[in-house]
């Protein structure tokens, strides 16, 4: 059983968040040792309440029994679904079959996602991007934000307090201590965690935050809250959490942070970066890396979440089976769909008998709006065959072709 928290953050607005410790993989495939919350906000008025988004599947009971703490069955008048992926919507159908009144409030592209839910897509209403619902007083505005992180996605700005419901958008991983940002936790580890879900779930459409956030602002919305689905409320200071996931949002790079990611199966290619890893920090480049090998496997997670903020990517690896050394192909793959935003990007390679792996990487890294400054190759079919002056040399190469592919 998963443990769960009500609290009413404030006069009649009420968290409800579920910490599940049990996902390991987030859809699947993402690493997340640290664990993840779904939270449901609620609003209680004077003519009933409104129920924003839910929880995963499994603890739908739970669900109902956090929202009998608050209200009755009868009181829910409208559930809004910000967006329908199972880890938000999987409560859906019980909360309605224990809420008879309530109409389920979605964009018009909710509407054609919502016939995998029987119950709900007999009560569906769609609401036009920027129309508003007022109830007991409150006033509820809707936006569209599609691709936050499906098409459907739209968030909910409680125009009276000043919150706004973003659902994944401004989401984080981790089960933290505290409900908000200023609260049990140092602000850059928030920060990060809010990277970490934003590179891996929302990755590829990080293009349309900058729409959404340019939307808002034109809308005039200040936010004195964001409450997102995952992780943290923000309150500390939203305008610079929205400031910073531009930043994401657009690739910025942290000044000279260079991630460096390598597979060796026997030490050849780890020896070479060792070398270049330390021809850059003595540049001033500051290294973030990760190597795969027999004795370790880092995350894939915690890869892309340094990509997305790094200047250059030093990818490195040996000739595989004529091709390139697999982990390697995924995560090369993986970083050009999420986290490529035309940064500079390193090659580094070995090979025994016939060279594979440099020219491989080129194609991934190309084919993605990287902008290949280096590519080295070294032939030797163990770390004991290599000469280290030779490796010296191709690190000062690097070093080079980094000064005069832009500034560090
Ligand atoms: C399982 C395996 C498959 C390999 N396949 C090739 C290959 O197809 N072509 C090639 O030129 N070298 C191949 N090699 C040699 C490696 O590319 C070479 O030894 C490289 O320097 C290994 O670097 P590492 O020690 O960092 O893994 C292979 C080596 C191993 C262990
Ligand atoms: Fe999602
Ligand atoms: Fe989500």
């Amino acid at each position: 059983m998963a443990t769960y928290r009500v609290q009413e953050i404030e006069d009649g607005f009420y968290i409800l968040r579920v910490n599940d410790r049990y996902t390991n993989y987030f859809e699947a495939l993402w690493e997340i040792p640290e664990g993840i919350t779904y939270n449901a906000y609620l609003l209680k008025t004077s003519e009933g309440a409104v129920l924003f988004d839910g929880w995963k599947k499994v603890y739908s009971s739970q669900l109902i029994d956090a929202l009998e703490t608050v209200i009755g069955p009868e009181e829910l008048r409208y559930v809004v679904v910000n967006h329908l992926e199972p880890d938000h919507s999987g409560s859906l159908e019980d909360v309605l079959r224990w809420a008879p009144n309530a109409k389920v409030l979605g964009s018009r592209l909710a509407a054609r996602l919502i016939k995998a839910f029987p119950r709900a897509r007999e009560r569906f209403q769609a609401v036009g991007d920027g129309e508003a619902l007022e109830l007991g007083g409150e006033r509820i505005r809707f936006i569209y934000t599609p691709w936050l992180h499906w098409p459907e996605t739209m968030v909910s700005w409680v125009e009276t307090r000043r919150i706004l419901v973003t659902c994944d958008a401004f989401g984080g991983y981790g089960i933290p201590f505290g409900l908000f940002d200023d609260e049990c936790i140092r602000w850059e580890d928030a920060l990060r965690a809010m990277q970490k879900y934003v590179v891996t779930v929302i990755g590829h459409y990080r293009g349309w935050i900058v729409k959404a956030l340019d939307k808002l602002h034109k809308a005039g919305i200040k936010p004195r809250i964001i409450a997102p689905a995952h992780g943290l409320m923000w309150r500390k200071d939203p305008g610079y959490v929205m400031r910073f996931y531009e930043r994401l949002a657009r690739g910025t790079p942290v000044k000279g942070k260079a991630l460096v990611v390598y597979g060796s199966m026997y030490g050849t290619v780890e020896n070479m970066v060792r070398r270049l890893v330390c021809a850059m920090a003595r540049e001033g480049y500051s290294p973030v890396v990760y190597g795969f090998t027999d004795s370790k496997r880092p995350q894939l997670s915690e890869i892309l979440t340094d990509a997305i903020d790094s200047e250059v990517i030093l990818i490195a690896a040996p000739t595989y089976e004529a091709d390139l050394f697999p982990l390697i192909r995924l995560v090369a793959e993986e970083i050009c769909w999420k986290a490529s935003d035309g940064k500079k990007a390193v090659i580094v390679s070995s090979y025994g008998w016939g060279s594979m792996a440099a020219r491989r990487l080129r194609e991934i890294l190309e084919g993605c709006n990287f902008s290949v400054v280096e590519s080295i190759e070294y032939n030797s079919v163990g770390p004991a065959g290599l000469h280290l002056a030779e490796v010296e040399e191709l690190a000062k190469k690097v070093v080079e072709a980094l000064k005069k592919g832009g500034e560090a």
